[in-house]
């Protein structure tokens, strides 16, 4: 098992993982203790976690629906009000398994309900293992805009268990990947080497892709809690990224998920740093090759761009509404806070649409 030190806390990550949570329960004899869930996360994980815990006699159990269209206010006063009817107390601790909708949803309830009450995240898909149960942001959407209501606050603890992702999809698996990708690419040019031999094909490799991942995030988040200068690296491929995941969730029938959504954001903010950020074009050509070889290409409508543009500047990310962007000055280094106009962001969306084959 590996041990990660956080600012506050420790993320576990192994296969044996599941019997540090049992020990760390015992600190929690006494407090009552709420499972979140979905159904997925119900159905393929929670019976072996119930069972090696030993915590199935000890517990209330709250399922949701799953999906990022969950992610609500609603669904938080639904829970809130679950809490009052089971009479939840300070004393109680919540635990979250789930994907990144369940930890970044169940963190924030448990961060707000009486003022603040425990909360530990067991995180069961690849883009929750490696990203989002790290770094203590939690927090639910309004409307379509993502992770606009919320707070930052650390889990007591952070548990993953690689073996979680067997009954992953691989279309949830690749989502995940888009997160891999953007740690190399701001951090680790040996990692990025790595990742291009398709780690992903192999499970026993999983644990250190998770590793090397989590140990990237933490180190950045550490340094910048509060996202006040270098945590915005970890918004490469965001800006754009989560425009077109708000766009494609009010929009289509089948929304992209959240890393495929990512996944476009990269290369067009990889077109954009080599256009103003000095990134060679070997470098260009490397990235984008490399993203499209593990997503298919993705139907970009021209008529969009503009609904994209003002989904951008109204990112929490952004100052007096210039769009700020993260951007790589070369494999493993990035830059954070340039301003971009909007000449060089179609430009940047016309490119990946040029990429259609
Ligand atoms: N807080 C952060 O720092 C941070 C960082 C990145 C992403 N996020 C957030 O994370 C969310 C995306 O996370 P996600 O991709 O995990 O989405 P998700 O939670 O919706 O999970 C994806 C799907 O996989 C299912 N699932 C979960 N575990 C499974 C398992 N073991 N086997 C089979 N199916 C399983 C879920 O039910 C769901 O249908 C977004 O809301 C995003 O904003 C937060
Ligand atoms: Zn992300």
């Amino acid at each position: 098992m590996h041990i990660i030190k956080t600012k506050e806390s420790k993320i576990f990550i192994g296969n044996d993982v599941l019997d540090e949570v049992k020990k760390t329960l015992e600190k929690y004899k006494d407090y009552q203790k709420i499972l979140i869930v979905d159904e997925n996360s119900f159905n393929y994980c929670a019976t072996d976690f119930l069972i090696q815990t030993e915590l199935a006699n000890d517990v209330e159990i709250i399922e949701l629906d799953s999906g990022e269209e969950n992610k609500t206010l609603e669904i938080c006063q639904y829970i809130w009000q679950t809490f009052v009817e089971l009479k939840v107390d300070r004393d109680a601790l919540v635990i979250n398994l789930g994907g990144g909708v369940i930890c970044d949803l169940g963190g924030f309830v448990a961060s707000v309900y009486k003022r603040g009450i425990n909360f530990i995240n067991v995180p069961t898909t690849l883009l929750a293992q490696i990203d989002a149960s790290v770094g203590g942001k939690v927090g639910v959407d309004l409307n379509n805009l993502k992770n606009i209501i919320g707070v930052f606050n650390e889990a007591e603890a952070v548990f993953i268990y690689p073996n979680f992702l067997r009954t992953l999809n691989k279309k949830e698996m690749l989502a995940g990947y888009s997160e891999a990708f953007k740690h190399a690419l701001i951090a680790d040019i040996d990692y990025w080497k790595k990742l291009k031999t398709n780690l992903l094909s192999n499970d026993s490799l999983w644990e250190q892709l998770i590793l090397r991942s989590v140990e990237i995030k933490n180190d950045i988040v550490k340094r910048d809690l509060k996202e006040s200068g270098e945590r915005k690296k970890l918004n490469f491929g965001h800006t754009i990224g989560h425009a077109l995941e708000s766009y494609s969730l009010s929009n289509e029938e089948l929304p992209l998920l959240h890393g495929e959504a990512v996944a476009v954001g990269l290369i067009c903010e990889t077109y954009i740093s080599h256009k103003v950020n000095g990134l060679n074009h070997k470098e260009l050509k490397d990235i984008v090759s490399c993203v499209t070889n593990f997503f298919s290409y993705y139907d970009l409508k021209e008529d969009s761009f503009q609904l994209l543009i003002g989904l951008m500047k109204n990112d929490k990310k952004n100052k007096n509404r210039a769009i700020n962007f993260t951007l790589l000055k070369t494999i493993g280094e990035a830059t954070v806070n340039h301003k971009i106009g909007e000449d060089l962001i179609l430009e940047a969306l016309n490119y990946y649409c040029s990429l259609k084959k």
